[in-house]
């Protein structure tokens, strides 16, 4: 079967397209087709993902993405699609660029030879999750394709099945961080999860990124914090005593995190400090990467005790963080991690996520009920 991914949640415009056979157990899909378009360099003026802009630029890349999309799949075929302009004005109607766009292209396409779409409604900001959705449903409507919504934690989860031949033991520990989000998840098979932990302020990709800011670093922060950190570590064996960050949480005795104040803390040393040298900012992001490193280390050693999972999934953009991605392996279980390109926001692990939905046989909603939900939960 072909299923066609949408994710919308963030600052990535992605669409995917699998085929995908075979049982729950050992999910085997191909990837035909998997476009992203990221908005960084739109959002790094702001030093953050800015709402109302990235809803104009999904509306704006959406109908191009997925021409080049089918065409990479080999599914656009010139045809005639009829549907009700008024109709499709409905679906899209915040959007008349992209009701332009829609109506240049569908209707002089044949509907192409997929059968579900996968579409992301949450969590993530909710204008920007509606272009989505809305997107889908216009799609199904004029091909008269089932939505499957998706929860796009779950597509983190997902996200390491590509980078594996190997069958995933259950029940598992999903770590997941990124820029929005910081949790610890109890996988207790494909499809039942439980949240274990999470953090009741700043995710940790957030974090990166404010404390990037507080010593001049452009957005998005953790690569940047990451390369000093780096340098500072191949240059020191120690970190260096002037600067000193707490470990947030790491004693509190359950499997929640806490970002914000240590993000304070660096803003106070910074400005009780006269000056901060490009040294002190090697040290300052060595130190804060340590004391992140140590918390997400620790929690997920206590979860993994806690549920005697024998398997760690980690998902999510701060992963490509190689210092904790190192320390996380230490940890000495058997870990899963997905690909660089997988990692952040995209739609492939969306159209994974939803394909195992289907093959857990979920009821799929009338499409004109789909919502987004920007603070949808996993164990809900
Ligand atoms: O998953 P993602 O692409 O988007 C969200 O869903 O948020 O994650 C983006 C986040 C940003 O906060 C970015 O600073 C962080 O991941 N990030 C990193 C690194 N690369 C990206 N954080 C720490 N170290 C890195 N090397
Ligand atoms: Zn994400």
């Amino acid at each position: 079967m072909k299923i066609l991914g949408i994710e919308t949640s963030c600052d990535e415009t992605s669409l995917a397209i699998i085929e995908a056979n075979m049982g729950v157990k050992q999910p085997q899909f191909s990837t035909l087709a998997h476009n992203t378009l990221s908005q960084i360099d739109i959002h790094k003026e702001y030093g953050g993902v800015y709402p109302s802009l990235a809803k104009r630029e999904h509306s704006k890349n959406l109908t191009p993405l997925l021409e080049k999309t089918l065409n990479d799949a080999k599914l656009l075929k010139e045809g005639k699609t009829k549907y009700s302009e008024k109709e499709m004005a409905k679906l899209l109607i915040r959007e008349p660029e992209m009701l332009r766009q829609f109506n240049s292209l569908i209707p002089r396409l044949e509907k192409p030879d997929i059968e579900y779409i996968a579409v992301t409604v949450g969590p993530g900001l909710e204008p920007a999750l509606w272009v989505g959705i809305n997107f889908a449903k216009a799609l199904s409507k004029v091909w008269n394709i089932p939505i499957i919504p998706v929860n796009h934690m779950k597509g983190h989860v997902f996200s390491v099945i590509t980078n594996t031949k190997e069958e995933i033991q259950y029940p598992a520990v999903a770590l997941l961080i990124s820029g929005g989000h910081t949790e610890l998840v109890l996988a207790k098979n494909w499809s039942e999860y439980k949240i274990l932990g999470k953090t009741r302020d700043d995710a940790i990709g957030e974090a990166f990124d404010k404390v990037a800011r507080i010593i001049g670093l452009p957005y998005p922060g953790g690569p940047e914090i990451s390369k000093l950190a780096e340098i500072n570590r191949q240059n020191y064996p120690r970190s260096a005593e002037k600067w000193s960050f707490p470990r947030p949480m790491i004693n509190s005795g359950d499997l929640d995190f806490s970002f914000s104040g240590l993000k304070t803390s660096v803003l106070y040393a910074v400005n009780k400090a006269d000056k901060i040298t490009e040294e002190d900012k090697q040290e300052i992001a060595r130190e804060f990467e340590d004391a992140v490193t140590e918390v997400l280390v620790s929690k997920t050693k206590k979860a993994m005790e806690k549920t005697g999972a024998k398997t760690l999934i980690v998902g999510g953009g701060v992963i490509a963080n190689k210092h904790i991605r190192q320390e996380l392996e230490n940890l000495g279980v058997k870990t899963y991690f997905p690909t660089h390109k997988l990692s952040t926001d995209n739609a492939l692990m969306i159209s994974i996520a939803g394909y195992i939905d289907i093959l857990n046989n979920i009821l799929l909603p009338d499409p004109e009920e789909i919502k987004a939900q920007g603070n949808l939960k996993l164990d809900k």
